[in-house]
């Protein structure tokens, strides 16, 4: 046997070419590996300039957390991370990198420099690839990451390369999906002298939406609803297209997991189903969605560019997914109802036609005793505190109201007049919950079935199960099966009369955290000052202020 055919460690710099042949395909793919550093770094604006379409230089400069000094040359080699330091935390994950390959296999078909600065340093330092050394260089704190000459030694590469035009085209369309799944960062990018992509910070609702016009088109925005549902601890929230906006491609098909850009065969086939009698064949439907679930759930670690996951239940993430879009799809062609769980929250995000009329819908129920509220009552918020206190300012006086108490007992006033008016709207529940009861509660569930369905309450009965299908929209947020042994509870103690039931559903409203000051301005102007309203409020007059000193 030939020496050659004995059995040898590769050479480092050829086992890098060869896992950059897994994550490096074209010049959007450094991009994309680049920025996601910048984003796990913190930062708040990323710059990036292309040259050459990508293969002359991609530049990447942000203002994150930079890399320490001594840790530079490390950052270029092989598993080297800051993101993941044993097996424990691969089921954890929520850094959009973890395996350390991304800038050491880029380095190896690239003339690589990271230019770093942290915020103690006086200045900033770099390295480059092909240099051990490391130099102090002018930098502003966070890092930039120059990647020169891509695939200048890996010529075959190179020569599958497509026109300028269409790697540009793969460049913008990586910088727009990571720019929606992270409103809060800035993005500008220089594509070529004549080309650019500017992106401000979108925090607000109208920002938000500005930046998904420009990425998705005004005509999306215009066409779509917002949606947002929760089952257990996974929500499904963002836009989706009606049925009668499909489009010939699927350039509007944007799907995120916990932040992370997600294009995912399971995903894919449970939204085409939800829409799939809806849109003629051949065509396609637009969609920005999030789903958020928890990190243990769904395993990002088995594609080398992490695009694709395994659920650990995808039966259920697919039965999830197309139930609540085909429920939203549906709705949206009937007439909006009255007290939907997520208006007040979607209320974020309204110039979107549908979801205003919705609100419109919803301001008109008498379930708000809209005579009564005055916008002025208590004036403005000047300081919103723990996510929960608010300060407010009206022409007389000044108000401390707890927020979170207020709204709670503004949602037990709601739920105890469309109880009375009998205008409870239900919401069926996306997967139906199984609960088990014993025979004295679940005969008692049984014989007040009627009492239950006024109240939205529906359920079929299985295998001595009971197999709830809807429950009232106001309670969409509290805990199914304790809110079903909560009743079967009263029920079986033979306190049947509607009031009673009210009192049980009313305790099981939860505290709901203020999302923020947009939330708290629409919440004040839902209240009013009355007798209640010492619960939650205290008048910060001159006798008050001064009894606190
Ligand atoms: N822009 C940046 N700001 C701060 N630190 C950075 C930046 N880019 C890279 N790093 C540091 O360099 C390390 C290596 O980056 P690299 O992209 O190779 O690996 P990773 O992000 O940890 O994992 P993956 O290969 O999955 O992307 C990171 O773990 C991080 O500590
Ligand atoms: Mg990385």
């Amino acid at each position: 046997m030939s020496a050659s055919n004995r059995i040898q460690s590769l050479p480092l710099h050829l086992a890098n070419q060869i896992a950059a042949g897994e994550v490096i395909e074209r010049p959007a793919s450094v991009v994309k590996e680049l920025v996601e550093n910048s984003m796990d770094a913190g930062a708040s604006q990323i710059f990036i300039d292309i040259e050459g379409a990508g293969s002359q230089l991609i530049r990447v400069r942000d203002n994150g957390e930079g890399i320490h000094r001594d840790d530079l040359s490390l950052a270029l080699s092989r598993h080297a991370t800051s993101k993941l330091h044993s097996s424990d935390q691969l089921s954890h994950i929520a850094s959009l990198g973890f395996r350390g390959e991304a800038l050491p296999s880029i380095a190896s078909i690239s003339q690589l420099n990271l230019s770093s600065r942290q915020q103690d340093d006086e200045c900033g330092w770099q390295v480059s690839a092909n240099i051990e050394t490391i130099s102090p260089v002018a930098h502003p704190i966070g890092t930039t990451v120059e990647v020169h000459d891509l695939f200048f030694n890996v010529p075959a590469r190179r020569h599958f390369l497509r026109g300028n035009k269409t790697e540009q085209h793969h460049i913008a369309t990586t910088i727009h999906r990571l720019a929606l799944c992270q409103f809060e960062i800035g993005f500008q990018c220089q594509l070529s002298a004549s080309s650019s992509i500017k992106l401000p910070v979108a925090i607000t609702a109208e920002q938000q939406q500005q930046r998904i016009a420009k990425i998705c088109g005004k005509s999306f925005i215009n066409n779509s609803l917002f949606i947002q549902q929760q089952y257990d601890d996974i929500e499904l929230k963002g836009w989706l297209g009606t049925a009668q906006a499909h489009r010939p491609q699927t350039d509007v098909n944007y799907f995120y997991i916990n932040g992370r850009v997600i294009r995912d065969r399971v995903i894919n086939h449970a939204i085409r189903q939800a829409y799939s009698d809806l849109i003629p064949v051949g065509r396609y439907p637009a969609f920005v969605l999030y789903l958020t679930m928890p990190l243990d759930r769904v395993d990002i670690n088995v594609h080398p560019t992490k695009h694709e996951v395994r659920f650990r239940d995808a039966r259920l993430i697919h039965g999830l997914i197309t139930k609540a879009i085909q429920e939203a799809l549906a709705s949206s062609m009937d007439t909006p109802s009255v007290d939907h769980p997520n208006t007040s929250y979607a209320s974020e995000l309204q110039t979107n036609s549908h979801i205003a009329e919705q609100t419109h819908h919803y301001q008109n129920q008498p379930i708000l005793s809209s005579h009564n509220i005055s916008t002025d009552d208590f004036g403005s918020i000047t300081a919103l505190l723990h996510q929960r206190y608010v300060i407010t300012q009206s022409t007389q006086d000044l108000f401390l109201i707890d927020l979170q108490m207020a709204e709670h007992s503004l949602r037990r006033q709601q739920l105890e007049l469309a109880i009375k008016t009998n205008s409870l709207s239900t919401r069926p529940i996306l997967v139906p919950i199984k609960v088990s009861l014993s025979t004295e509660q679940h005969q008692a569930v049984i014989k007040n079935r009627d009492l239950l369905l006024s109240l939205g309450l529906d359920f079929q009965e299985q295998d001595n199960h009971l197999v709830i299908k809807s429950i009232p929209s106001l309670l969409a947020q509290v805990e199914i099966k304790q809110l079903i042994h909560s009743i079967a509870n009263t029920l079986s103690n033979d306190h049947t009369k509607i009031e009673q039931l009210t009192t049980v559903l009313k305790r099981q409203l939860p505290l709901i955290p203020i999302q923020n000051v947009q939330h708290a301005e629409s919440l004040i102007k839902q209240l009013s000052i009355s007798n209640n309203s010492t619960i939650w409020c205290r008048r910060l007059d001159q006798k008050t202020l001064s009894s606190l000193f």
